[in-house]
C-alpha cells in the first residue's frame, strides 16, 4: 500500500513536470510587446524583404546587445535604430539580444553556390568563426556573416572603410585595406555562403 502510494505521488509529480512547459510557457511581457516591432523591418520570418536591412534572428546575442547599445549611446549611427533602442530599458538589452538571438536564422535568401571560402573570406574566420556563423575576439563579440543579405554586407563593409561605421577599429583597419570591388566580391561570397 504505502508502496503504491509512493509510485502513485511520483507519477503524479511526472505529470506535473511534464505538463509544466506546456502551461508554464512564458507570458508575453512589455519586452515581447516592444520586440513585435523589428519585425516590419527585420522580417516577419526572421528574413528582411529589403535586402539593405540585416537579418537579426539567430545572430550572436552578446552581438546583438553590444549594437543595441552602440545604437543607444550613439558610438553606430542610425537614427532608426537609435530611436528603436530608446525602446527598450538599457537593463533589457541583454535579455532583448537573448530572444533575438533564439529565434532560428532564416533559409537563405540567395541559393547556396559556396560551399568553400576564397583566401580573402578565410581570412574573416580568425574572428568570425570558423564557419562564419560568429565568434568572439578577445574584446568584441563577432557577428555571423554566413547567409547574411548581401546589399546590406556591402554597405556595412563600405560603412567601416569610409568611416561612417567606426564602432570596431579592426574592422576600419581590415576595410580600409581592401578596394571596393573586393568588398563586393566578399559579400556576394557570403551571402551565398552555406551556413
Ligand atoms: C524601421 C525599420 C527598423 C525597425 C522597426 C527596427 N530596425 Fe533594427 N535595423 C534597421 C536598419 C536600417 C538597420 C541597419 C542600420 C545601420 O546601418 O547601422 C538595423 C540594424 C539593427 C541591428 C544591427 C544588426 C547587425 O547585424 O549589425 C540590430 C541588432 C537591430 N537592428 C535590432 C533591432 C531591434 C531589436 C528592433 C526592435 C526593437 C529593431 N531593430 C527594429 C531597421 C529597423
Ligand atoms: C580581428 C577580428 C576580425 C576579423 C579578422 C574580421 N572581423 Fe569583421 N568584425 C569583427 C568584429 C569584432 C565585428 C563587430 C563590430 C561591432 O562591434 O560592431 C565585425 C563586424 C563585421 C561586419 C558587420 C556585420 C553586421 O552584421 O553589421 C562585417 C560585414 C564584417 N565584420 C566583415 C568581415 C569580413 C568580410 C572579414 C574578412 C575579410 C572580417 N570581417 C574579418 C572582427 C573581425
Amino acid at each position: 500500500m504505502l508502496a503504491w502510494r509512493s509510485v502513485a505521488r511520483l507519477l503524479a509529480l511526472c505529470l506535473i513536470s511534464t505538463a509544466a512547459p506546456l502551461t508554464g510557457a512564458r507570458a508575453e511581457d512589455a519586452l515581447d510587446r516592444e520586440l513585435s516591432q523589428c519585425w516590419s523591418c527585420h522580417g516577419q520570418t526572421g528574413r528582411p524583404s529589403d535586402s539593405t536591412m540585416p537579418v537579426i534572428w539567430g545572430q550572436n546575442a552578446a552581438y546583438i546587445a553590444k549594437q543595441l547599445n552602440d545604437y543607444r549611446d550613439g558610438s553606430r549611427d542610425s537614427q532608426i535604430m537609435s530611436s528603436m533602442a530608446e525602446g527598450i530599458p538599457r537593463a533589457r538589452f541583454a535579455e532583448a539580444a537573448e530572444r533575438v538571438a533564439a529565434k532560428p536564422w532564416p533559409d537563405p535568401a540567395e541559393p547556396i553556390s559556396k560551399t568553400h571560402l576564397s583566401d580573402l573570406g578565410q581570412a574573416c574566420t580568425a574572428c568570425h568563426g570558423a564557419d562564419l556563423k560568429g565568434g568572439q575576439t578577445d574584446k568584441d563579440p563577432a557577428p555571423r556573416l554566413a547567409g547574411q543579405n548581401e546589399r546590406y554586407l556591402v554597405e556595412q563593409m563600405q560603412a567601416f572603410a569610409t568611416e561612417l561605421r567606426v564602432n570596431q577599429p579592426a574592422m576600419t583597419a581590415m576595410m580600409r585595406g581592401i578596394d571596393a570591388a573586393q568588398r563586393e566580391a566578399l559579400a556576394r561570397e557570403l551571402a551565398h555562403l552555406k551556413p
